[in-house]
């Protein structure tokens, strides 16, 4: 703190003083708000809100009314309660899980609005977004399954959502906080044309990739980046590919191009024969990929270039991930640590493509892009006394 600013001036440079509209112009907005999953992303998300609200309801007026909560087997019912979480884990009132009891409880019959987090990786609740769209219940989600899960079951939720009486955002599904599908709907949305989009969606393999450099064996970096936890538990979900693979779909999608899972040549870096192993023999055998991963690097080299796992997607919806061998001068050769990077190229951003860089994954990220996706549904409400 500068202590040559007097008092009064100090608390004008507060930024509630400085943005707040009068009190009297404020709109007031409640939003009845369900969070489904409290595990990782989902109790950092209602930290969040916790630590959120008072300056929300003080300078935009904004109440998020915390519902309920809802994990696998259980799920607590209450009306706004600012103690609920550093407590819901250990609440007496919890009561079987049931979504449709769930949602109906949030939704209530006095025509309130009404928001779902669902912070899950269950198909069971992806599921249900349709109908609770329908029912014009709000849904913001982390959850890739939606946007890269059956294609009948996405265009079901885009129906939906066309009526305009609910919005459904999934900002975080595509490297957690940062600001990737919005970027891409804008372009969509102001008459912009994507031509490709690009980029290392795998923080892991970005970070297995920045440190292969020959000095230690592949499998050495796979097991530092296991005791990390960078890795899932089982790293061949990250080597697979699919994860990125779902990301691209879901931005395809979101381009307006009906893409699928299956539509993607993926090409993993776990060879088959590793692939049928169970998850202790595989950690038993990892060095197995040693050799192919020395000869991919070698190749590189030779070429005078990086070798990135990259994931990328054409205009004409053509989509493929895999290990490229880039040039040293390459935006994606630079990249920090774990980063995600994101490159698109559209007609306006054709000879200087627009890129988009940070951490993209870990719980505390992932939930602030779900909270801004949260707070973007909750500007387009109605005021309500
Ligand atoms: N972690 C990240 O960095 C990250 C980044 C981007 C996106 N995401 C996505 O964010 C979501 C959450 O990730 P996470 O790391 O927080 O996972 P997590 O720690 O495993 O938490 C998942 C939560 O979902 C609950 N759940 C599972 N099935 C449910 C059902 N049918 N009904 C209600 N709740 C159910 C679980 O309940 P129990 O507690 O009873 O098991 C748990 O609380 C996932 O979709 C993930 O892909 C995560």
């Amino acid at each position: 703190m500068n202590s040559c600013v007097p008092p009064v001036a100090e608390s004008l440079l507060q930024p509630s003083a400085v943005l707040a509209p009068p009190a009297r112009t404020m709109r007031r907005r409640v939003l009845a708000v369900g969070v489904i999953g409290p595990g990782r992303v989902g109790s950092a998300l209602l930290e969040q809100l916790r630590a959120s609200q008072p300056r929300l309801r003080r300078d935009l007026g904004l109440v998020l009314d915390l519902r309920g909560v809802v994990a696998s087997r259980q799920m607590w019912l209450d009306s706004d309660d600012p103690e609920l979480n550093a407590r819901h884990a250990r609440a007496q009132t919890w009561r079987p899980n049931d979504l449709d009891e769930f949602a109906a409880h949030l939704r209530g019959e006095d025509g309130r609005h009404a928001l779902l987090v669902d912070c899950s990786a269950s198909d069971e609740v992806a599921d249900r977004y349709a109908d609770w769209l329908n029912a014009g219940i709000h849904v913001a989600t982390p959850n890739k399954l939606a946007g890269s899960g059956p294609l009948k079951r996405w265009q079901a939720i885009r129906m939906a959502c066309a009526g305009g009486n609910a919005w459904f955002r999934c900002e975080a599904t595509v490297c957690a906080g940062l600001p990737v599908v919005q970027t891409l709907r804008d372009f969509v949305d102001t008459g912009d044309e994507l031509l490709d989009v690009e980029g290392m969606f795998s923080g892991t393999l970005a970070w297995l990739c920045n440190r292969h450099d020959g000095s230690q064996p592949f499998s050495a970096l796979l097991r530092e980046a296991h005791a990390l936890g960078y890795t899932e538990p089982d790293p061949r979900s990250d080597l697979s590919g699919m994860d990125v693979a779902r990301k691209l779909v879901i931005l395809a999608r979101e381009a307006g191009l009906p893409l699928s899972l299956e539509d993607v040549a993926v090409e993993s870096l776990v060879p088959p024969a590793l692939a049928a192993l169970s998850l202790e023999d595989f950690m038993r055998r990892m060095d197995e990929l040693d050799a192919p991963m020395a000869a991919k690097l070698a190749e590189a080299r030779a070429g005078g270039g990086v070798l990135r796992h990259v994931g990328r997607l054409g205009r004409d919806g053509r989509a493929s991930v895999r290990l490229a061998v880039l040039p040293r001068e390459h935006a994606f050769a630079h990249t920090r640590l774990t980063d995600n990077v994101v490159q698109f190229r559209t007609r306006r951003y054709r000879d200087n493509p627009m890129l988009v860089q940070g951490p993209g994954a870990g719980p505390e990220v992932t939930a602030a892009g779900v909270f801004a996706d949260v707070l973007r549904i909750a500007e387009s409400l109605g005021a309500q006394a």
